[in-house]
C-alpha cells in the first residue's frame, strides 16, 4: 500500500518539470494521475506512468482559460469517479524589469500563474465540497517570499499565489479540505532554459547549499502535504530552496 493508495490526483503542469516529478513520484505511492497540460509532452509521462503499471490520463489544459479547468475537473471524474489531490503546478517565467515589462507580456503571466492557480482551486474544490475531503497544493516559489532584481510579473504572481493559498486553507478548514503552498528555489527544469551559465551560477550562488534543486525533491514536499502526515497542516508556505531564504 502507497502512501496515496487509491487517491486520485489532477497535477496542472505535469508534462514537464516538477508537475512530472510529482505524477512520477504519486503513481508510485498508488494515486491514480489526471495530468493537465497545454502541451503534448505529457502523453509521455502518461504513457510511462501506464507503462509501468500505475493509471494515468492526459487532458489537454490551458489554466487560464476558465472552460479549460472546468472541462478538465468533469474529465478527471468522469475517468477516476473524484478528485482528492490538486496540485497547480503549471506556470512560466518571465524577467524583465518593470519599465520594460508590457501590460500584454504582463497580463500574460498574470493569467497563467495566478488565475490559472484561482481557477484550478476553484473548481477542485466545487468537487472537493462534495465529499468533505481534500488537499490542494500550489506550487508558489521563493520569489513570492523575496526579491530578486529583473522579477516583475512573475514576482507578484508567486506573491499572490502565496497569500491565496492561506486565505483559501482558512475559508475550507472546517469543510475537511487543506490547501498549501511549496515554495521552491531554483530547480533544474526546462523553466530556466533562457538563463545563461552567468545567470546560472549568479543563481547556484545565492543558496546557501551551493546547488539548485532537483524536481524528484520538490515532488518529495509535495508527497508530504498531499498525503494523510500532514493531517493537521494548512495555509502553510513550504520553502524547499537548499535555505535560500533562511538567510
Ligand atoms: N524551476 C524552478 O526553478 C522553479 C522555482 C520555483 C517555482 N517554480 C514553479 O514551479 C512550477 C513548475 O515549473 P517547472 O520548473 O516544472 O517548469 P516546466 O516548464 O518544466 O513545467 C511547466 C509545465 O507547465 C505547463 N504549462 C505552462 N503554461 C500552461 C498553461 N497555461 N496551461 C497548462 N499548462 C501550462 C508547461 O507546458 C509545462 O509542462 C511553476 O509554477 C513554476 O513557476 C519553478
Amino acid at each position: 500500500m502507497g502512501r496515496l493508495s487509491n487517491r486520485v490526483a489532477v497535477i496542472t503542469g505535469g508534462g514537464s518539470g516538477i508537475g512530472r516529478a510529482v505524477a512520477r513520484l504519486f503513481s508510485r505511492e498508488g494515486a491514480k494521475i489526471v495530468i493537465a497540460d497545454r502541451s503534448d509532452q505529457a502523453v509521455q509521462v502518461v504513457d510511462e506512468i501506464v507503462g509501468s503499471g500505475g493509471q494515468a490520463v492526459f487532458v489537454p489544459c490551458d489554466v487560464s482559460r476558465e472552460k479549460d479547468v472546468q472541462r478538465l475537473m468533469s474529465e478527471a471524474v468522469a475517468a477516476f469517479d473524484t478528485i482528492d489531490i490538486l496540485i497547480a503546478s503549471a506556470g512560466i517565467d518571465q524577467i524583465s524589469p518593470a519599465h520594460e515589462t508590457s501590460l500584454d507580456d504582463w497580463q500574460k503571466l498574470i493569467d497563467i500563474n495566478l488565475t490559472g492557480v484561482f481557477l484550478s482551486n476553484k473548481y477542485a474544490i466545487a468537487h472537493m465540497l462534495q465529499q468533505q475531503n481534500g488537499a490542494i497544493v500550489n506550487i508558489s516559489s521563493i520569489l513570492g517570499q523575496v526579491g530578486q532584481p529583473d522579477i516583475t510579473a512573475y514576482a507578484a504572481a508567486k506573491g499572490g499565489v502565496s497569500n491565496l493559498t492561506r486565505s483559501i486553507a482558512v475559508t475550507y478548514a472546517k469543510q475537511g479540505i487543506r490547501v498549501n503552498a511549496v515554495c521552491p528555489g531554483y530547480i533544474e527544469t526546462p523553466l530556466l532554459k533562457e538563463l545563461t551559465d552567468e545567470m546560472v551560477q549568479v543563481r547556484v550562488n545565492k543558496h546557501p547549499m551551493g546547488r539548485m534543486g532537483r524536481p524528484e525533491e520538490v515532488a518529495q514536499a509535495c508527497l508530504y502535504l498531499a498525503s494523510d502526515e500532514s493531517s493537521f497542516v494548512t495555509g502553510v508556505n513550504l520553502f524547499v530552496d537548499g535555505g535560500y531564504t533562511a538567510q
